[in-house]
């Protein structure tokens, strides 16, 4: 059983995992206006969807262990970006809030003696670091670009085959 305190604390996540997912989405939105980044695109949908399913994951544990997740109202994100660049340095500053925000959870799950969040959380404490250490591989890249145009062709090309792993997953 949840308790009050831990419930509500994994409340807010539910929002910070909602919130990741619109503002990806907007990124996604406003990439798939911009000529020749349809990778990109496809990229910033696809991290968008998978914010929401860490957020839907919070939700059936919690509803799961006796408490109740309570669905949030999102803030309305940025919609523009000045370039690419900032929106991956959007990405990766969110990154690592969201990181802050689970060290923190999982700092309270111990203080409380739960040790079924606790659990539960190591996996959030590894997909961040997987997340984490994508978004500063595509920064790191964008910053070698430059304004180079060719540079970009290949990013926007590549950037499909950098998917992080589910650390869940099954090793083949
Ligand atoms: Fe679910 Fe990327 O934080």
């Amino acid at each position: 059983m949840l308790s009050k305190k831990m419930n509500a604390a994994l409340n807010k996540q539910i929002k910070i995992e909602g919130q990741s997912s619109q503002v990806y989405l907007a990124m996604a939105s406003w990439a798939e206006i911009q000529p020749g980044i349809d990778n990109i695109t496809t990229f910033f949908y696809r991290q968008s969807e998978e914010e929401r399913e860490h957020m839907l994951k919070l939700i059936h544990f919690i509803n799961d262990r006796g408490g109740f997740a309570e669905i949030p109202a999102f803030d309305k994100p940025s919609l523009t970006f000045p370039s690419l660049k900032h929106a991956f340095h959007e990405l990766l500053k969110h990154e690592i809030m969201v990181s802050k925000s689970i060290n923190k959870l999982v700092e309270a799950s111990l203080k409380e003696k739960d040790y079924a969040t606790h659990n539960f959380l190591q996996w959030y404490v590894a997909e961040q670091i997987e997340e984490e250490g994508l978004a500063r591989t595509l920064n790191d890249k964008l910053e070698l670009i430059g304004d180079e145009k060719s540079g970009l062709y290949l990013f926007d090309r590549d950037i499909l085959g950098v998917a992080v792993e589910d650390p869940n997953a099954p090793t083949p």
